[in-house]
């Protein structure tokens, strides 16, 4: 890879601010100052430093967010903040995508990632992978509910889902539950409770496949996967 680019890709600048460094004698490849934005390097076996600060090369970056509400599951939006705008520059400049939708409205667990492989055996319908929701209900659910949902149920277009498992925590005129489905269309849980004439007034994803949404996090903060996350995940393929 040409210097310029990695050290462009790396975030120290436009390919014309990189030449800036170069010239100012700030960049070093295995000690040399080097000047040529050409020069063709490796930088997993080449020691590259920026002011005697060793460039570590990232591909990939691998975000687990507590998504606020209000902000839209997407990169970018004529109208509303994406979650992509509640990142820092570093992380930006890699381009990262949201591994899915959550509505505006529902909070919680969203990988963002530039990995597109992983992104794609992620959300494939073939996969399955189970996300669970924690949400709060208008009505009282029920074990009729329970049952509707393990069955599966028609949505308002016909579409008949496939079995979500149902757990109910609290039953009132206000329920809480959590709901694990295999998929992921539009509105899905939404349109699940509207099947059994409910509405969901709180939604917030807990878990995607093997990911669990790190409770540490407040609304709109992220934090890099781990190693032990990413292996999961992976795995989960
Ligand atoms: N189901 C929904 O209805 N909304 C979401 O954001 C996610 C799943």
């Amino acid at each position: 890879m040409r210097l310029d680019k990695l050290l462009a890709n790396m975030g120290f600048g436009s390919r014309k601010e990189v030449k800036q460094l170069l010239k100012q004698k700030a960049v070093t490849v295995d000690t040399v100052v080097v000047k040529d934005a050409a020069l063709k390097v490796d930088p997993e076996a080449q020691h590259i430093a920026v002011f005697g600060e060793r460039v570590q090369y990232i591909e990939f970056i691998y975000l687990m967010m507590n998504k606020p509400p209000g902000v839209i599951s997407a990169t970018e939006d004529d109208y509303d903040k994406t979650v992509i705008d509640l990142l820092d520059p570093f992380a930006q400049h890699l381009k990262p995508f949201p591994v899915g939708r959550l509505d505006k409205d529902t909070e919680g667990l969203l990988l963002i990632t530039n990995d597109g492989q992983l992104t794609h055996n992620l959300l494939s319908p073939k996969k399955h992978v189970p996300k669970t929701y924690y949400a709060k209900i208008a009505g009282r659910v029920t074990e009729e509910d329970v049952k509707a949902f393990a069955a599966g149920v028609e949505l308002e277009d016909g579409y008949v889902t496939m079995p979500g498992h149902l757990v109910i925590l609290t039953s009132a005129e206000q329920s809480e539950i959590e709901l694990t489905i295999q998929e992921g269309k539009f509105h899905q849980v939404k349109r699940m409770f509207e099947a059994v004439n409910k509405k969901v007034t709180y939604l917030k994803r807990l878990s995607m496949g093997p990911l669990q949404l790190d409770k540490n996090l407040k609304l709109g903060e992220y934090r890099e996967i781990t190693e032990e996350e990413l292996a999961l995940l992976i795995e989960n393929k």
